[in-house]
Parts: C-alpha cells; sequence; structure tokens
C-alpha cells in the first residue's frame, strides 16, 4: 500500500469543488460537486418562478437510480429510491418473522439498530457482537447479519465477501449500510441481500436521497409500507384512488422523492462513475494514510481514520480544520476534495 501519497489529485479538484480548506469531516457530510451545484441552483430558480413541471426534476430520480445500481453492480429495477437509511430499512424489518434474532455491531449507527429493534414486541432479538469480532459472531441461529460496510465511528472496514459466506453457511440474511462507503471502497452489491445508502456523505449529494438494494427473492416476503402513487404500476396512472396497482419490480418500495434533493444527486452520482471508484479510493485512503502515519500511527485501509491527541478540539479549532471529535479522540475523513495541504495543515495542527 501506498503510505507516503504525494501525487496531486487525478481530478482537478478547485474546478470541481468549492471547498474552504480543512474540511475533514465528509463522514457527517460530503461537499456537493459543481454540476450537482449548478443542477440544483437551476432548477431552485426554476422553482421560484415557476418555469416547469415536477416531470423535469423527476427525470434527476431515474438517473440517480440507474447510477447507483451501475455502482454497486447491481440491476437499477431491483434498486427503490428513499430519503433515509432507516427508512428504507423498515419494511425490510418489518417483513422479518416473530422471533427472529439480528446480529449487529456493537458500535453500529443507530439507523441500522433500532429499525429491528423496534420489533422486540414480537420477539425480533438485537444481538451485538464487538466490531471487530463480528464475523466469528455469526452462527446458527443468527437469522439476519445487518452491519455497516464502513463504521462510521472509525472507519472500520467490514470484510464483506468474508461476512456474506459466514451468513450464507448458517442461512442468515445480509444487510449492508454502505452509507459511509458508497463512493469511495469498491464492493459488490450481489453479495448482500440488501444494501441501503444515504446519499449525502460521500455520494455528494444533498441530505434526503438514498437507495436500497432489494434482491428479488427478499423483496418477496416484504411489504412495501411506504407504497403511494410513486410506487404505482404506471406513475401517471397513479395519482387517485383503488384498485392497489403496485409496480412489479424493487419501485414498489419508494417513497415519492424529494424533487430538489434529487436533482443534486444525479449530477454527483455520475461524476463519481466518470471518476472511477477505484480511483477514488488510492486517492482517499493515500490522503488518510499520510495523515496516520505523520502522526506516527499504522496505515490504513480507509478513507475515516481516528487518531488521540490531547487538546485535538481546540488544536484543530484555531487552524480552522473541520473534523469531528469525540472524547478527546479526532475522526478524520478524506475524499476527492481533500488536498495534501488540507492533511499536512491538520497534521501541523494536531502536533502543535
Ligand atoms: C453508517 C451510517 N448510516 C446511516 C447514517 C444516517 O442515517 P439516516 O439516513 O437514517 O439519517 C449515518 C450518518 O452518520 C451513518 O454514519
Amino acid at each position: 500500500m501506498d503510505t507516503s501519497w504525494n501525487s496531486p489529485a487525478p481530478w482537478n479538484p478547485p474546478a470541481l469543488w468549492r471547498a474552504e480548506p480543512g474540511w475533514l469531516n465528509t463522514a457527517s457530510y460530503g461537499l456537493p460537486p459543481e454540476p450537482a451545484w449548478e443542477a440544483l441552483q437551476s432548477a431552485l430558480e426554476d422553482w421560484r418562478r415557476g418555469r416547469t413541471s415536477w416531470e423535469v426534476w423527476d427525470g434527476a430520480t431515474s438517473r440517480a437510480r440507474e447510477s447507483f445500481a451501475r455502482l454497486v453492480g447491481v440491476d437499477a429495477s431491483d434498486v427503490a429510491v428513499g430519503a433515509q437509511v432507516s427508512q428504507l430499512l423498515a419494511p425490510v424489518a418489518a417483513g422479518l418473522p416473530d422471533g427472529t434474532t439480528v446480529l449487529v455491531p456493537d458500535i453500529e449507527f443507530t439507523s441500522n439498530v433500532f429499525p429491528w429493534a423496534v420489533h422486540q414486541d414480537r420477539g425480533v432479538r438485537v444481538e451485538t457482537a464487538p466490531v471487530e469480532a463480528y464475523l466469528d459472531a455469526i452462527r446458527p441461529g443468527i437469522d439476519v447479519v445487518a452491519f455497516a460496510l464502513v463504521q462510521s465511528a472509525n472507519g472500520y472496514v467490514a470484510d464483506l465477501p468474508a461476512i456474506a459466506a459466514a451468513a450464507r453457511s448458517v442461512g442468515a440474511l445480509v444487510v449492508v449500510d454502505a452509507t459511509q462507503a458508497c463512493g469511495w471502497l469498491p464492493f459488490d452489491g450481489r453479495l448482500a441481500d440488501v444494501v441501503v445508502v444515504g446519499a449525502y456523505k460521500w455520494m455528494m449529494s444533498p441530505r434526503g436521497t438514498g437507495f436500497a438494494y432489494l434482491a428479488p427473492a427478499l423483496r418477496d416476503r416484504l411489504r412495501p409500507l411506504s407504497a403511494g402513487w410513486y410506487a404505482g404500476l404506471d406513475v401517471h396512472d397513479s395519482y387517485y384512488s383503488m384498485p392497489l396497482r403496485l409496480a412489479k419490480d424493487a419501485r414498489a418500495f419508494d417513497l415519492s422523492p424529494a424533487w430538489h434533493p434529487w436533482v443534486g444527486t444525479a449530477p454527483a452520482l455520475e461524476l463519481i462513475e466518470r471518476m472511477g471508484v477505484a480511483n477514488i479510493h488510492d486517492w482517499d485512503v493515500g490522503l488518510a494514510n499520510r495523515f496516520l502515519t505523520a502522526l506516527g500511527q499504522a496505515p490504513g485501509n480507509s478513507a475515516i481514520v481516528t487518531v488521540d491527541v490531547p487538546g485535538a478540539e481546540e488544536k484543530l479549532a484555531a487552524a480552522g480544520i473541520r473534523a469531528a471529535v469525540r472524547a478527546g479522540r479526532v475522526r478524520a475523513a478524506f475524499h476527492v476534495y481533500t488536498t495534501i495541504a488540507d492533511v499536512d495543515a491538520a497534521v501541523a495542527a494536531l502536533s502543535s
């Protein structure tokens, strides 16, 4: 692994982003690329003046669904669109039989914990395992493995192929929250039964757009709980009343889209495709490892890292660097608009 990343980015950050120096918090939210920002401004202007019909904005939802499907290697007809991770998981959890046991890592983000836990009154049990021993905790009796591909707390990268194989060997469903992974970590979505992603972090989209890959065999066992007109077989023939006429594919699980966030989402995903996730991975992890090694830590395999530095919050604030600090531990995240100068400024601040 390259631990001394020194070459310039293979794309042109100043032309594509308006990031001010020191944004190391993509694990909280990503910054929009110019094509996404421009498309959004123009749609907002059209909205303000009543210049267009909603169908024009809605085209972005279909483009984004298709782009997401290509990025994770699945069929667009198996992808539902929605707003947030917990909302996208809700119908999956509701479809579990009474008495199901769900295994989650002990540091899992709540949006992939509470959707299961709210079913405890009907015997759905959420079991936790230490994130690093998660694979070993998969055993007969576990019905669902639900885990983040990359943990938001510390950037830990799960071994999806190994976990999926272990889950299959005990007949468990595989549910992946790829919110902190999709956009920088290449992976094969087909290894899972469900892949949910919020697009506002590493896919650099407005808050409020998300995707769920729902494998066809699983979908047949689920009730599309958010179904409305947009989940109809023909959207434009589904505005009013009975009979129930749902889409035959994952669109039955769509939430009708918040138009403007989707207008900003499609161009961002299409840009990621053009840049190539493997290239983004190398850039992001290269910067993360430059940061780690400069602070005397071993390099790793993630775009999100944590370091312990006394007084970190004040040091970073004084240098104008925006990263998450929790209980004295810095969580720094590196993405396409992060520069070598950003990394070196953070290192200098933390070393002062
Ligand atoms: C792994 C992960 N999943 C999901 C979310 C957001 O969840 P939701 O879309 O339900 O707000 C976050 C936010 O930090 C996250 O880190």
